[in-house]
């Protein structure tokens, strides 16, 4: 059993109209929208909303996802099964390591080694008939570890 997993990153949400999900998410829980971007090699139109204070980059947040081309996965996962609970995602601060004891016990990371996913996290996935039906990513922030944000590096 690992211990380097050690949070929830983000929940991904699939869904057909990213706006409407975006106002759902604001006016039900007071989420805020923190960012929105099209990930071409995703096909796929991303809204990041953050859980708590939009201005913490660590804080977990809910991920929307609308697919933004018929020959997408989000959009064959959205035909088959419509919209809802899409992946959980994990944090660790070191998603190689964790990679490597996954493989250890079994579950193969699909992106191996681990790819770079949006804004410049480390990601892989590990498949849902490896893990109880659960598609799960593993998430490295590019932030982990450095210094907060507004805290000035020279004074280290
Ligand atoms: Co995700």
């Amino acid at each position: 059993m690992t211990n380097r997993i050690d949070r929830i990153d983000h929940v991904g949400i699939v869904c057909r109209d990213l706006d409407e999900a975006i106002q759902f998410y604001r006016s039900v829980y007071g989420f805020e929208l923190c960012h929105v971007e099209v990930i071409e090699s995703q096909g796929v139109r991303e809204a990041v909303m953050r859980i708590g204070d939009p201005a913490d980059e660590g804080a977990p947040y809910v991920q929307l996802l609308e697919p933004v081309r018929p020959d997408s996965a989000v959009s064959a996962w959205l035909d088959r099964r419509g919209p809802g609970l899409h992946h959980v995602a994990f944090g660790t601060g070191d998603v190689g390591a964790a990679a490597d004891d996954l493989r250890g016990q079994g579950i193969p990371p699909i992106i191996d080694p681990p790819g770079i996913g949006p804004r410049g996290a480390r990601v892989t996935f590990l498949h849902p008939r490896d893990c109880l039906g659960v598609l799960t990513e593993l998430v490295e922030p590019p932030s982990f570890g450095a210094p907060a944000a507004g805290a000035d590096p020279s004074a280290r």
